[in-house]
């Protein structure tokens, strides 16, 4: 076991390297030499992506792919993706193409409004604080007017801050509730200003006017945005569903039906179900330097609003209609943040035309839908292995170093036999034989 070590974050990179290396591997000449070679020959790009977070010691690389074709309210996209798993960007390109000649997908933003609190303790009179904080609020908004101007000329700010009793949950517990129009911001920066400094205001009248003093125990946004919601939606005619992968489309559209039924009660399968469907929303919420771990908490926590953790799109038949859509919370920026710096990030968003971030959450949610049809109508025909293992034909060849000519000849074999694993090795070793 290595011995602790003190004042890591200081050395420079090559120190941290060098330490990592002497400790951790046998071979140090290769493991340096492989980090080292990820990093950019541009010394300004370079010092930029060491400068994101501390202790960066090189750069990992993750695929960065588009899927063409999208069509959202009558306007065509590229949609930007960053995703290691093999098969997703290929999925969503399938998916935006089949609609593409149905009329597309229609978005729409049904809200935009964010949360923060602050919670605290109070062990007095619950309508003395209920008074008290009725006389405070006023300055509560007044007070945190130098951070909130910028966004009030623009259209947004503070909506409402309510104070929420809590004490049946935890004793002595309550919340200063406040929502947010953060507008094109993601906004967690300016929510949590403007929060820290309602909470110092409200402690410092609270000693002023309360008998019991209030203990503020901390000041923070919430990532479950179920009010920052957005809606998308395919529809046709179910003889309109008739395709090459698709000749029965009354069967297709029912037994796709079943496969979103059970998603909708059976947790289960609603987690996978639901996993399908931020493979193609963190990909793009990543390529545009959006926080996905922030959607991915909200996403689920909204997936389980009703008792139970369920699927996030649903699908009605009406009147010979097969109509499918996604309803999901998404709290995005298109400034600020990585979208600024990250030459990547501004390249994915000029991609995009520069979205407004109500523009990006209707694309980010086409993704997620786009994919979940994808993944659904795969399920329900062939088999999801079949497009999988096609995908990750490539990432078993490169496992075996095959050479470009032995990948021409080993894809060509596989367009007409199925791919598994053990197929692909028994072809190769044949091949080399
Ligand atoms: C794999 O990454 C995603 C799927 O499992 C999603 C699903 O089952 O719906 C194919």
């Amino acid at each position: 076991m290595p011995n602790p070590i003190s004042g890591f974050s200081k050395l420079s990179k090559s120190e941290k390297i060098d330490w990592i290396v002497s400790t951790y591997f046998s071979n140090k000449e290769d493991a340096k030499s492989l980090v080292t070679q990820y990093w950019n020959t541009d010394k300004k790009l370079q010092k930029l992506h060491d400068e994101f977070i501390e202790n960066t010691i090189t750069n990992y690389y993750l695929p960065l792919g588009v899927a063409p074709n999208f069509l959202i309210n009558n306007r065509l996209y590229t949609i930007p993706m960053a995703i290691e798993e093999s098969s997703v960007v290929a999925a969503a390109s399938k998916a935006a193409k089949f609609w593409l000649d149905r009329g597309g997908f229609k978005t729409e933003v049904i809200a935009t409004e964010k949360i923060g609190q602050v919670h605290f303790m109070y062990e007095g009179n619950y309508k003395e604080l209920e008074t008290f904080f009725n006389v405070v609020k006023p300055k509560l908004i007044s007070e945190a007017a130098h951070l909130t101007k910028n966004m009030e000329r623009r259209g947004g700010g503070i909506r409402a801050i309510a104070l929420i009793n809590k004490t049946k949950d935890l004793e002595n517990y309550y919340q200063l509730h406040a929502t947010f129009e953060t507008l094109d911001a993601m906004g967690a920066n300016f929510i949590n200003s403007c929060l820290e400094q309602f909470a110092q205001t409200f402690e410092r009248e609270a000693k002023n006017t309360l008998e019991n003093n209030i203990d503020i125990v901390m000041s923070i946004l919430s990532n479950y945005v179920p009010n920052c919601l957005v809606r998308a939606e395919v529809s046709c005619p179910i003889s309109e569903l008739k395709s090459k992968d698709i000749k029965h489309p009354e069967v297709f559209a029912q037994k796709f039906k079943q496969a979103i039924n059970i998603a909708e009660i059976e947790p289960y399968r609603a987690v996978t179900h639901n996993k399908g469907i931020m493979n193609g929303i963190d990909a793009v919420v990543l390529a545009t330097g959006n926080d996905f771990r922030a959607v991915e908490a909200g996403v689920h926590a909204y997936a389980s609003r009703n008792d139970s953790y369920a699927s996030l799109t649903h699908c009605t038949i009406e009147d010979d209609i097969f109509k499918f859509w996604i309803e999901i919370p998404l709290a995005l920026g298109t400034v600020g943040g990585l979208t600024n710096l990250h030459p990547l990030v501004k390249f994915c968003l000029e991609l995009l035309e520069n979205p407004s971030a109500r523009e990006l959450m209707q694309i980010v949610a086409v993704a997620g839908l786009a994919q979940n049809f994808a993944a659904v109508k795969s399920l329900t025909t062939t088999g999801i292995q079949e497009g999988h293992m096609k995908m990750h034909l490539m990432n078993i060849l490169n496992q075996f170093e095959a050479t470009a000519e032995e990948k021409l000849k080993l894809v060509d074999h596989f367009k007409t036999n199925s791919v598994t694993h053990s197929a692909v090795v028994a072809a190769i070793k044949h091949l080399r034989s």
